[in-house]
């Protein structure tokens, strides 16, 4: 009979293999005599650009968000159900979260200790769950809080948070307003699937990501359950609360297209459904199959954000969108959406992509060549104020050398591959490659030297990374 332990023991190396394994067992008697052998989870994953935002120490596998919303859509009460693996064995962890009220913690059901600093919210649980903490262990919190969620001001000015409309509320999180709405891991690498439900006085509406699994009018309240299953990004994740008209179409593939259109843009934005299966089509043929269970937009009245943005599965649009504006937010549900920045320094794969599908979709609609595109993106000065790759703050993430500068980076990509199909082959390879995931820069760039079998150095260090615009050969 074979014996495990002396059959380890004969092995070279056996210490390597039972070393861990001694070292959980002594975790293991510590943590039962009522000592917790974890260590505090970082605040912050180091993000080049936020380095607080995020939080070390778990991933969160599931967020299910309820969300009492009043009258004015200027209060909520609202709980946080968040369920995480932890990544390392945990005494204390963080969640990211600005502002509101915290009424109470549990975490696997005991109360846990709470502090705040700032946007941190530091958890230490009850020495009971000391099990669920360990790393791989899968535990609950339960967050339940109020208040008026605040609108945050980015260091470029502009706006995002909880944005009141005329007539409700709308969030938006890029690149780090969730925490104004939700405790999390308010970090892109930390995707998770949600079930957001909101609860409005009757006649409004509650429109969020994913797919709504149930409406129910009761007491004069309607509660809206929309499920996310595809992992998502926080930033990603929308709420809009008001008096939208919702209409719900399929695609000729079955898709579900839900949209929801403000009443006072209504007449403007007839056509958005049906151009949304157009771009969702075309997409597809471009870039592969569209990532997710569904699609749709949520169009609001001008001045409700000062910016459109590519809210997972229904891009959110201050205003009735034109053509390009609706290329680019749907572009972004495979670039961004469904392949993630690692960290905000990489975000010229978002926005890159997103220009240049811009020009694609102008080449094959309104007879623009994408050459065109390129010389003029290159002949503005404004793309070439820093490298796409290197934003010098947080107030540069949204400027032009993100966009224009990311779409050249793809084109002269083009140009080098020299082979329509492959390069077109290279790019729905890196996205299925990525599904649903996060990648880097340095992945990507790995990614298309293997496939093509170029030494693109030259082309990353000019035209993605250089300080000056590269001479046109
Ligand atoms: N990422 C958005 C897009 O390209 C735009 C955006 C979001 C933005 N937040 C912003 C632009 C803040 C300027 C400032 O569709
Ligand atoms: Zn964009």
């Amino acid at each position: 009979m074979d014996h495990p332990t002396a059959a380890a023991a004969r092995r070279t190396a056996h210490a390597a293999v039972l070393l861990p394994a001694v070292l959980a067992l002594l975790a293991g008697c510590a943590a039962g005599l009522g000592g917790s052998m974890g260590t505090p989870g970082a605040a912050g994953v180091r993000d080049p650009y936020f380095p607080r935002l995020g939080n070390g120490g778990y991933d969160v596998t599931h967020y299910g968000l309820t969300l009492d919303v009043d009258a004015t859509a200027e209060r909520l009460s609202a709980t946080a159900v968040i369920t995480a693996r932890a990544t390392q064995d945990l005494s204390a962890f963080h969640l990211d979260l600005a502002g509101l009220e915290v009424r109470s913690v549990t975490v696997e059901g005991r109360p846990a200790a709470v502090s705040r600093a700032g946007s941190e919210l530091t958890l230490r649980p009850d020495r009971a769950v000391a099990d669920h903490l360990r790393t791989s262990g899968t535990f609950r919190t339960v967050v339940r809080y109020a208040g008026s969620p605040r609108t945050v001001t980015d260091a470029d000015g502009s706006e995002e948070g909880w944005l009141r409309t005329a007539d409700g509320a709308v969030a938006l999180g890029e690149p780090a307003g969730s925490l104004t709405w939700f405790p999390g891991n308010h970090h892109p690498g930390d995707k998770a699937a949600y079930d957001i439900r909101v609860t409005v006085p009757e006649g409004r509406s509650a429109v969020s990501n994913g797919e709504l699994v149930s409406r129910r009018t009761d007491g004069g309240h309607t509660t809206f359950h929309w499920r996310t299953r595809e992992p998502m990004a926080s930033y990603l994740a929308t709420v809009a609360v008001g008096r939208y008209t919702v209409r719900r179409t399929v695609t000729q593939d079955g898709l579900p297209v839900i949209t929801a259109v403000d009443p006072a843009v209504a007449g403007a934005s007839a056509g958005v459904p049906a151009r949304i299966a157009e771009v969702v089509a075309w997409g597809e043929e471009r870039f592969g199959p569209y990532p997710f269970s569904s699609a749709g937009a949520v169009v609001g009245r001008r001045g409700d954000a000062g910016y459109a943005l590519e809210t997972q599965n229904r891009p959110f649009f201050p205003g009735p969108p034109d053509t390009g504006l609706l290329v680019h937010e749907l572009a972004h549900q495979w670039f961004g959406d469904s392949v993630t920045p690692e960290s905000w320094r990489d975000m010229w794969l978002n926005e890159g992509f997103a220009t240049y599908a811009e020009w694609l979709w102008s080449e094959d609609h309104d007879g623009v060549p994408v050459a065109e595109s390129f010389r003029k993106a290159y002949a503005d000065e404004a793309n070439w104020a820093f490298p796409a790759s290197r934003p010098p703050g947080p107030a540069d993430l949204s400027r032009p050398p993100v966009y224009g500068r990311g779409a050249m980076v793809v084109h002269r990509i083009r140009q080098e591959v020299d082979d329509d199909e492959a390069f077109f082959g290279i790019v729905r390879g890196w996205l299925s490659a990525h599904r649903h995931g996060n990648a880097s820069t340095a992945d990507f760039t790995a990614y298309v030297e293997e496939e093509s079998g170029l030494d693109l150095t030259e082309l990353w260090d000019t035209w993605l990374d250089g300080g000056s615009r590269p001479p046109v050969g």
